[in-house]
């Protein structure tokens, strides 16, 4: 078997995909003629042309546009079900996705809006591919604690169907520490944590991260590399770290694919996972990431990463016994064919 039909047929979960970034441009443009919102640009093909980032900051300021075209329950609906049907095709069995509702109350939407529309994409796609999914609620980071306070606050009704929080939008600047006791409150109300840290910043936001934040999960997490006793701490604690291979090359936080760390993190023995992030801005869902760096890695790494999903997921344990079973029937499958 070929290495793009076995990544295709490995059960795999997606950790790291903000749902807002996966508003691909066709469906940008019809929900903003279904809800009468201007999109500042003529056509898809001249939005597409806009999708050419040096740093993650001119990718947040076009992808924070874009979102203004969600309007409705029905929109949020329909973003994560378009998403759900790329992911099921991909193989993916279930998925933790990210939502910024500050993005969203900042444009006048209640919280509702986006929770209950996601809520019941989520139960659709669980209905229709059996692929089951948790939300995760981002804090922006270039706002001020206070404002990811109150969002905690309208959120609470939510919180039995919302798993986590985590930490996104501009990273340097914003270090994790600014959001400590918010983090330390959603703990106490029984939520996981996550926080991207590391994709731009320095090795120090990803202590502070640990530290401050006590995360459950790392996003991104590549320049821990930099700091060897950081390396072996995150090894050592069985950190997942949930890695986005075409994001970081449309970032330019690497400069070729060829130097992606991927493979270094694996053999380092970090729990390092493989994600889309923001699959419509940068050029693929999970398995063109699998693709990407799949010349880069043994097969044997390859189904590791997809072993690394599950057990870094927030599944309960025999859920997550159940799908890494899979994967090793479908390992010895593969070998026997
Ligand atoms: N929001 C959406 N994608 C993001 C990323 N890769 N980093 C920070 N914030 C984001
Ligand atoms: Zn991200």
């Amino acid at each position: 078997m070929d290495i793009d039909s076995y990544i295709a047929g490995l059960p795999k979960a997606e950790l790291h995909m903000h749902i807002e970034g996966s508003l691909e441009p066709e469906m940008m443009f019809s929900l903003a003629r279904r809800n009468g919102v201007q999109i500042p640009f003529a056509n898809v093909e001249a939005l597409r042309a806009a999708y050419d980032f040096s740093r993650l900051q001119d990718f947040l300021d076009i992808y924070y546009q874009g979102a203004a075209a969600l309007r409705t329950e029905e929109d949020f609906h329909d973003l994560a079900l378009a998403y759900f049907d790329r992911a099921a095709a991909d193989g993916v069995v279930h998925s933790e996705i990210f939502f910024d509702p500050q993005t969203h109350t900042a444009r006048g939407l209640p919280f509702k809006v986006a929770a209950d529309g996601l809520l019941a994409g989520m139960a659709a796609a669980e209905a229709k591919h059996g692929l089951t999914s948790k939300l995760i609620l981002c804090f922006l980071r270039h706002l001020p604690e206070a404002d990811a306070f109150a969002t905690l606050e309208a959120a609470e009704p939510w919180l039995d169907r919302i798993v986590g929080v985590g930490l996104d939008s501009s990273e340097l600047g914003h270090p994790p520490e600014d959001f400590t006791r918010v983090f330390a409150a959603a703990g106490a109300l029984g939520l996981k944590r996550v926080a991207h840290a590391g994709e731009e910043g320095p090795p120090d936001y990803v202590y502070q991260a640990l530290d401050r934040l006590d995360i459950d999960r790392l996003d991104h997490g590549n320049r821990s590399l930099e700091d060897d006793a950081l390396v072996a701490r995150l090894a050592k604690q069985h950190m997942t770290l949930t890695v986005c291979p075409l994001s970081n090359l449309k970032l330019c936080v690497v400069r070729d694919l060829a130097e992606h760390p991927i493979a270094r993190m694996l053999r380092l023995g970090l729990r390092a996972t493989v994600n889309s992030d923001d699959p419509a801005y940068f050029g693929g869902y999970i398995n063109d990431n699998f693709r990407a760096v799949a010349p880069l890695l043994g097969r044997d790494e390859l189904t590791t990463l997809a072993r690394n999903s599950l057990l870094g997921s927030f599944l309960p344990a025999q859920d997550i016994a159940r799908h890494i079973a899979a994967i090793d029937a479908y390992v010895a499958g593969t070998d026997a064919s």
